[in-house]
Formats: structure tokens, C-alpha cells, sequence
């Protein structure tokens, strides 16, 4: 063994330090390459100059391997390529090109794009091909993206609590902005690049007006400085009432001039000092939060008004359709629907609706939200939550690929060959403006994600946003290549892993489309027995419906009739237990306990069978780590395995507290085979977590 003191040269420590496996790694360097360390082997060249051009050759210096051509780096109308007659049509604003090309009579590596950050996104393609594993030889890499906005939306609180956060406090220090820039803020922005993320919502859609004062205004600013040449633009979030609270005014009616000139004014104040600033998001008329519903206004009305602040700077307004109201006794599903669909056509040109993927809320699964389809002469924002809500907070490992890619890939039938996807980027109905936003897992946990698998899904919604047509295997592939090495024993592994995960988490919390079966408040363990909350959709009994006789939320015509939200064809499939598929079933279905599935068995046997399916498969993901772990460095591996072990045993806790419930309100006894429940219902009531992470308290 080398022993190090202070005469042994540096040169001995450097290259022991590449020689020897990584026995830590903490997983801050997410995906962005494990050769980061090594020596800068290929030469990296710019034509031209700009703090984005540096920063695209910086990240190519610092993590790509040799290859035989220099490299170089230029924007598309930069006169040395004017030979090469480029295609900049099809790069778009924001696209790239990676290929081989003659520039001066010299053999180079050419990464190009219309823009300077279509060039570093080009940079940052030919990293993820060469550190995945593409072929150094043969590399012609070309994509520009399919929706216009790629924004994640950071629930942080300026107290640094991030709601719903699973992953420490807030990376904003907003007590030390806007002085000190953390350097981390760039390693953020570094990381949202590669992927090609354009936008963040710097603070939670639950905002508080102090967001818009002058001091605050100067912290945002601080960071879309740093932000600026990755190109990520800065949004806020704001509250509706600002107007009267920071205001002074008596009103925050929308139709209120007042009310307009000061949101005209405060835009105007913002873009002084964030002259690229994005715009705003809200929630409003939701949750409790103020909106113009108070007024008697519409969500229209209220979106316009801000709207029209903004849109002489460029800025956009991402309006949110996550409403329901407690005055409103219909089926929580079908409110937002309800309240917008109406509105379409009459929002301004700059407004883009935000629609969360299903229609209650980020569930581990529900069918995609029946407004996407509905409103085809407004641009609608896919919103999806990255972190994990429902899905086990950080601890449980859930790739959330699958999840978005049902949803996008879900036939609107509206139109012959109409997807979500379609709808998300605008193609559909040819909107200038597009978006999918994604509520941001991250916070300042070392790895920044709370575990490493669920870095995979920030990395998973980048690439999704840019290509919702890319395939969840292959970006999980891509990303267990960059962020493991390239052992193809310990990408395969992860990736099978990865892909049975999230059907595992739906199988222990809620198969066959049941939902929102989550304990008070934390929606961290089972709760379907809880029917003593305020408001009647607060409670897990409201969405299962279960008596002695069946259990369901019947949204056919015989119950809350939310099927005839989607297109007729699809209503229809939806209407009838028999075409709808197993994963929706309870969803639209109130069905008797003995109703027989296609396979023969009764609904309460393959209930059974797939919260007994949603364990056993936990104990195969765990089964499946152990076999890799002198193939993956220390700390990742022991931090992995601990969080599977704890998944194990939450998931027996979830399958069954969950069978104890439905045993108690059918009377039905278990299945032959499948095990009785470790404690009686009463042992599973009593459970508390009083200071679960990320429950706003
Ligand atoms: C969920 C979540 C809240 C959040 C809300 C929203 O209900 O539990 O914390 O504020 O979604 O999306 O606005």
C-alpha cells in the first residue's frame, strides 16, 4: 500500500487518485460525469466569445474524454461555417447540431447552434452521448426542443422551508442574497442546462407577497445573474392580494384599474431590475389562496390583468388550473375542468394555463387530466411534481419516467393521433407558446435530491420537457450510465430497478385506481380510513367510496358523470368497467367486492394480489442492489440499500394497514397464500408523524 506524507510527490496522489475506484461519492455531481477530475485530453476550441460559449467550453475541458478531432465551438452565423450551409431552420432558437465538419480546411468536431445556448445545450449533448456510451467515432447529434418553457417550480418559502421538500432547506439563501452567491447556485444552473431546463420559479405557488417587495426583488435578481448565461430566466410566484398588502390598496380586483397600474408598476420595477425576467405564476381562488373569484371575477380576468403588466417586456403569466372550492359539492375531479374549460379563448396571448398531469392531485397514478384536449385556443403547461408527495417522500425508490410518459403518451381522442404530448408542445393547435413545468425535488442535501435515484427524476422531466417523445427506458439508460460509470452490470440493474419501481409504489398505496388513500396532512403512510376532516374531499373515504358492498368513485353517468369530460371516445371506454383498463378501474367505477376480472378472479383477490405484488417487488429491487455492490462506490451503494430496507418495510406497513381497512368494511378474509397483516387496524390508526419533512405545518 502507497503511503502519502508530505515528500511524496504530487504527481503520486494525482494519478493514485485516478487509479484508484471512488470510495465515496456523495452524489453531488448528479449526472454530470465521473470523469470529472481527469486532465483536459481533447482540444477544445471557440470561435467567437461569450460568457455561455466559455461556460459550454469550461464543461467540455472538464469532462470529456479524448477524441481524435478537435473540438469546436461556434454559433451557426459565425462567418467560418458559412460553407457549410448550415440548416438553422431546423435548430431553432434553442437547438443544436454535433457533427464532423471541414472549417478552414481543418477536421473538427463542430458544436453549433443558432444562439449561444444552443450551443452549450450542443456541448452538453456530446457529453451525455460520449459518457452514455455512444460510439466516439461516429457522432452526428441534432435536437432542438419541442416545448418553448422547461421550467421547474421551487415550492420554497423565503423561511427556507420547501413545501413538499424531501431534500433539506431551500438552496436559496435568502437572508444572505443578494451578497452572497452561493457557488452552488451555479452548479444548479449547470445541471438544469445540461438537461436543457430554461426557466425556474424561484418560490412557492402558496406565495407570500413579501416575494414582490424591493429587497426581494434584488435576491431574485441576484440569482438570474448567475443564472443568465445558462440560459435560465427567473419567474416568481405571486400572491393575487399583493395589491392590497404591499400595496396599500383597498382591492386586488383585477378589473380594478388601481389594481392594473400597480401590477403594471411592480412588473415595471421587477424588469428594471431583471430585464430578461420571465414572469409570473399563480395559484389562485385555490387551496385558500386569494384569487379573482373573490371579486366575482374570472380566472381569466384576474390571469389578463397580469398579463398585460408584463407583456410590454416580453414576460408570460403560467396560470393555474388546480382549483376546487368547497362551496362546490361536485366530484373534486371534475372542477377545474368545470371552471376552465368555459374560459377557453378568451385568456390574453400571453397567458399559458397550467394543468397538473391528472385531475386531483400528482396521485401515483391517475388518468391524464381531462383539460388537456379541452382547450384547444389556450397553450396548456403540463405540470408534474418531481418530487415524491405520493410516492414516499425521498426514501422509496419510484422513477417517475414511466409515470410522465403514460401521461404524454395518453391519446386525448379528440383528434386521430392527438396526445398529451401533442397538446403539451403546442402542435396540436399551433400555439406559439409551450411549456411543462415540473415542481422541483431539490433542496441542500449534498446529493440534492434527498437520494440518488431520485436525481433520476429531475434528469427524467429535463429530458422530457425538451422531448416528450423520448422513451423513460432510454433516458433512465442514459442516466444510470453517467451517474454509475460504465459497468453494464450496474446500468442494467438500475435500470430494471428503476422501471419496475414506480408500479411497485402504485401496487402497496393504491392499485387499481384507487387514490389519495394518504394520512392527514404529511401524505406520507396509509390513511384510508380517515373521514374527519374539514372539507368532505379532504378525506381518503371521499375518493374510496368502500361500504360492505363495493368500493369505487363512480364517474359514470349513474355517479358524479366526470367520464363526459373526455372525448367522446374515450368517455365511452371509460363508462363501462369493462373497457376501462385495470389500472383505472376504481378510479370511474363503484364496484361490488366480488366483481369478476378478465382473468377470473374477484376485484378483492387482485386487490390483494397487487398489494402482495407491490411488496414482493420492493424485496426484488432490494435483492437486485445487493448484487451490485462491489461494482458501486461505498456511500451511494449504503445509502441506496438502507432507504431500499426502509422501503420494504413501509411497504408491507402500506399493503397492510391497507387490507386490515378493506378487511374491517367487507368482511372478507384474505386470499389462501397471502398473509394475514402484522397488526390489527387499530395498531395502524394509531401511527403519527408529527414532524414529517415538507408538510407546511
Ligand atoms: C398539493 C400539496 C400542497 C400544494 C398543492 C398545490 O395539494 O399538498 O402542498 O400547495 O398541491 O399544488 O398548490
Amino acid at each position: 500500500m502507497m503511503l502519502f506524507n508530505r515528500r511524496t510527490p504530487l504527481w503520486a496522489c494525482a494519478l493514485l487518485a485516478l487509479a484508484t475506484p471512488a470510495w465515496g461519492n456523495n452524489g453531488y455531481r448528479l449526472w454530470l460525469g465521473e470523469s470529472q477530475d481527469l486532465p483536459a485530453v481533447s482540444t477544445i476550441e471557440m470561435s467567437g466569445d461569450s460568457p455561455t460559449l466559455r461556460i459550454a467550453a469550461d464543461e467540455l475541458r472538464r469532462s470529456l474524454p479524448t477524441l481524435p478531432t478537435p473540438v469546436l465551438l461556434a454559433k451557426a452565423n459565425d462567418p467560418a461555417l458559412a460553407s457549410l450551409r448550415l440548416d438553422t431552420r431546423s435548430m431553432g432558437a434553442e437547438g443544436y447540431r454535433v457533427q464532423r465538419a471541414n472549417v478552414g480546411g481543418r477536421e473538427v468536431m463542430l458544436v453549433t447552434g443558432t444562439s449561444d445556448v444552443g450551443v452549450l445545450y450542443g456541448a452538453f449533448a456530446l457529453l451525455r452521448h460520449i459518457n452514455s456510451g455512444g460510439d466516439a467515432t461516429q457522432i452526428a447529434l441534432a435536437s432542438a426542443p419541442q416545448t418553448k418553457l422547461r421550467i421547474l417550480n421551487h415550492w420554497d418559502n423565503l423561511d427556507g422551508v420547501v413545501e413538499r421538500g424531501y431534500a433539506g432547506q431551500s438552496l436559496w439563501d435568502w437572508w444572505l442574497l443578494p451578497d452572497y452567491k452561493d457557488p452552488r447556485y451555479a452548479d444548479y444552473a449547470r445541471a438544469n442546462a445540461s438537461l436543457g431546463i430554461n426557466g425556474t420559479v424561484l418560490n412557492n405557488v402558496n406565495a407570500k407577497a413579501e416575494s414582490l417587495t424591493a429587497p426581494y426583488i434584488a435576491k431574485a435578481a441576484a440569482l438570474a445573474d448567475v443564472f443568465r448565461p445558462y440560459g435560465i430566466k427567473v419567474y416568481l410566484s405571486v400572491r393575487f392580494s399583493a395589491p392590497i398588502e404591499i400595496g396599500g390598496l383597498k382591492t386586488a380586483d383585477p378589473r380594478d384599474p388601481q389594481v392594473a397600474a400597480w401590477w403594471k408598476a411592480k412588473a415595471d420595477e421587477i424588469y428594471r431590475a431583471i430585464p430578461d425576467f420571465g414572469g409570473f405564476l399563480v395559484k389562485a381562488n385555490s387551496e385558500g389562496q386569494p384569487g379573482p373569484r373573490d371579486y366575482d371575477a374570472s380566472h381569466a380576468d384576474g390571469a389578463n390583468t397580469l398579463a398585460a403588466a408584463v407583456a410590454p417586456h416580453g414576460g408570460i403569466v403560467m396560470w393555474r388550473a388546480f382549483v376546487y372550492a368547497d362551496t362546490d359539492p361536485d366530484d373534486r375531479a371534475k372542477q377545474a375542468y368545470t371552471e376552465f374549460k368555459p374560459l377557453d379563448g378568451t385568456f390574453a396571448d400571453n397567458v399559458l394555463v397550467q394543468v397538473k398531469n391528472g385531475a386531483i392531485d400528482f396521485q401515483p397514478r391517475e388518468p391524464f387530466h381531462p383539460l388537456f384536449g379541452a382547450m384547444p385556443k389556450t397553450p396548456l403547461v403540463m405540470e408534474f411534481q418531481i418530487t415524491k408527495e405520493y410516492l414516499g417522500f425521498a426514501t422509496h425508490l419510484a422513477y417517475l419516467g414511466p409515470m410522465f410518459e403514460e401521461v404524454l403518451d395518453a391519446e386525448t381522442g379528440v383528434r386521430r393521433g392527438e396526445t398529451v404530448a401533442s397538446v403539451v408542445t403546442g402542435k396540436a393547435d399551433g400555439h406559439r407558446l409551450s411549456g411543462m413545468a415540473g415542481v422541483a425535488n431539490i433542496g441542500r442535501d449534498r446529493d440534492w435530491s434527498g437520494s440518488t435515484f431520485n436525481q433520476a427524476n429531475w434528469y427524467v422531466f429535463g429530458r422530457m420537457a425538451w422531448d416528450p417523445t423520448l422513451s423513460s427506458e432510454a433516458i433512465a439508460r442514459e442516466w444510470a450510465a453517467q451517474t454509475f460509470g460504465k459497468d453494464p452490470v450496474v446500468i442494467d440493474t438500475a435500470v430494471a430497478m428503476m422501471m419496475r419501481s414506480r408500479e411497485a409504489v402504485v401496487d402497496y398505496t393504491g392499485p387499481l385506481g384507487l387514490a389519495h388513500l394518504f394520512a392527514s396532512g404529511h401524505h406520507y403512510g396509509p390513511g384510508p380510513w380517515i373521514s374527519d376532516l374539514g372539507r368532505p374531499e379532504w378525506n381518503p373515504v371521499y375518493y374510496h367510496r368502500a361500504d360492505r358492498n363495493g368500493i369505487g368513485f363512480d364517474r359514470t353517468r349513474t355517479g358524479s358523470n366526470a367520464v363526459a369530460q373526455y372525448a367522446p371516445s374515450l368517455a365511452k371506454r371509460y363508462a363501462n368497467p369493462k373497457t376501462t383498463p385495470a389500472e383505472d378501474l376504481l378510479w370511474f367505477h363503484h364496484l361490488p367486492w366480488d366483481y369478476k376480472m378478465p382473468d377470473g378472479k374477484t376485484l378483492w383477490e387482485e386487490m390483494v394480489h397487487r398489494y402482495d405484488r407491490g411488496v414482493s417487488e420492493v424485496r426484488a429491487m432490494r435483492a437486485q442492489w445487493a448484487t451490485v455492490k462491489s461494482r458501486v462506490d461505498a456511500e451511494r451503494w449504503e445509502k441506496t440499500d438502507t432507504y431500499l430496507g426502509i422501503q420494504e418495510r413501509e411497504a408491507l406497513w402500506w399493503r397492510d394497514a391497507s387490507l386490515a381497512y378493506w378487511m374491517s368494511i367487507n368482511g372478507l378474509s384474505l386470499p389462501a397464500g397471502s398473509a394475514a397483516p402484522q397488526h390489527d387496524l387499530e395498531w395502524y390508526k394509531q401511527q403519527r408523524f408529527p414532524f414529517a419533512p415538507g408538510n407546511p405545518q
